[in-house]
């Protein structure tokens, strides 16, 4: 009788799945874990288009390994009973310093793509920026979300198209935009030359069977529309007027002559906050106060366009002193931790993004995916204030940290 209880109260039975990929999702317990099922399970062009970088992917590396510099200075006995994550940008109440970054495609990585990250965002009061080159309108993302929404602008050679787009976003109830400003040309992603992999992927022998391996991602390809570039119509092709689903002519679209002059065409033609994304140097973070941008996002697209590009983390506070900490900073780039988060406020950010954290849950499951790396990040974050003593965000201070002495990692 005795064994029988003591059996009952360690014993846990729950049914088991049959999904290999829904019993390693049960399980996981960090954003490397998402990554490693999203490997997995999406074809290997894919989860490369998602996890790859620029040339040696030097910077990609960097942007996680900077916060590896940092420990923190934790306090005690400060009573954290109640943590408060809320924060303020740009007018707008925050449930969190986190922001969901514009990726382009995001369909590829599971059918809902843009839609079910506008979802999540919006259920947890953040912001989700959609990108240009998505695979959802603008229309279709403002149709499921009630929550802030910015829409990133790639500038195109072609005003007329990015004239278009900034109308659209203003009428769907965008808040703010954010120019992507470090992509004069495209960045070489090495992973995709040697994969052969291009937007949309091509149907060959080697994608085909890519597909047959990866069997759960390739049901919810088929069974879907065709992914396209949504919110793109291109006037020249034949297909006019409908979405456009040619990356070359994306690459051509790229403008190369964009200088800090066009900003006086987007205050004409966008009424609300410009936040510039993809600045790297102090200078230019100087220059566009000057200019009167609202904010910037110091980031170098996740390691995707110059390889050996300063690390958002290491700007944050020469930036913050040059520009008098009046100009809100975001940092974007290698956020795979709450506690990365906790260290970028300390540095002078006002809000952190996720990019490939939250791909990485897309991935390797769909909606519940983005879900649960939001909330390994969120949950992070509220236990390290809570180890470290900080109540709330303005708790949060650069006397939280201290570098790692020298010669230790
Ligand atoms: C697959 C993928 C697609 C991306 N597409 C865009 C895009 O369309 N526009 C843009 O401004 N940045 C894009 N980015 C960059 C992200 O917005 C962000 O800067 C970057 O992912 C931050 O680094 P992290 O992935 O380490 O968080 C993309 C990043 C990834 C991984």
């Amino acid at each position: 009788m005795g064994l029988i209880k003591t059996l009952r109260s360690v014993a846990s039975f729950s049914i088991p799945t049959l999904s290999r990929h829904k019993r390693r999702f049960k399980r996981a317990a960090n954003i490397a874990d998402l990554r490693l099922i999203a490997k997995s399970r999406l074809p290997h062009g894919i989860f490369d288009y998602i996890d790859g970088a620029a040339e040696d992917e030097i910077t990609m590396r960097r942007n996680s390994a900077a916060f590896q510099q940092y420990e923190f200075v934790p306090r005690v006995l400060r009573n954290v009973a109640g943590i408060d994550t809320t924060t303020s940008f740009l007018g707008r109440t925050l449930e969190s310093p986190l922001l969901f970054s514009p990726t382009g495609f995001t369909r590829i990585a599971h059918s809902q793509g843009e839609l079910s990250v506008a979802r999540v965002a919006a259920h947890h009061g953040l912001p989700y920026c959609l990108s240009t080159l998505s695979t959802r309108s603008i229309e279709e993302v403002a149709a499921v979300s009630t929550g802030p929404k910015w829409f990133q602008v790639y500038v195109w050679r072609d005003r007329g198209l990015v004239k278009d787009m900034l109308t659209r976003a203003q009428a769907s109830g965008y808040e703010a935009i954010m120019i992507t400003v470090d992509t004069a040309v495209l960045g070489r992603r090495e992973r995709d030359v040697r994969r052969g992999f291009t937007l949309p992927p091509k149907l060959g022998p080697g994608t085909i069977i890519d597909g047959i391996t990866h069997p759960a991602w390739t049901w919810d390809f088929i069974r879907n529309e065709p992914i396209t570039f949504s919110n793109i119509t291109d006037p020249n092709a034949s297909s006019a007027g409908t979405a456009v689903n040619l990356s070359y002519f994306i690459s051509q679209q790229f403008d190369p002559g964009l200088s800090w002059d066009d900003l006086e065409w987007f205050r004409a033609n966008w009424n609300g906050p410009i936040i510039l994304k993809g600045v790297q140097s102090v200078a230019d973070a100087v220059l566009a106060q000057k200019h009167g941008i609202d904010a910037i996002a110091l980031s170098n697209h996740g390691g995707r366009q110059l390889d050996s590009a300063p690390v958002p983390l290491d700007l944050l506070a020469p930036v913050a002193a040059a520009t008098g900490g009046t100009l809100p900073l975001i940092c974007d780039g290698g956020i795979r931790r709450g506690s990365d988060i906790v260290k970028a406020i300390a540095l002078g950010a006002s809000l952190c993004t996720m990019g490939r954290s939250y791909l990485y849950g897309l991935g390797a499951a769909g909606e519940p995916g983005i879900e649960r790396a939001l909330s390994m990040l969120t949950d992070d974050m509220t236990r390290t204030m809570s180890l470290c003593g900080v109540r709330n965000i303005s708790e949060i201070t650069p006397e939280l940290l201290s570098l790692v002495p020298a010669g230790r990692i």
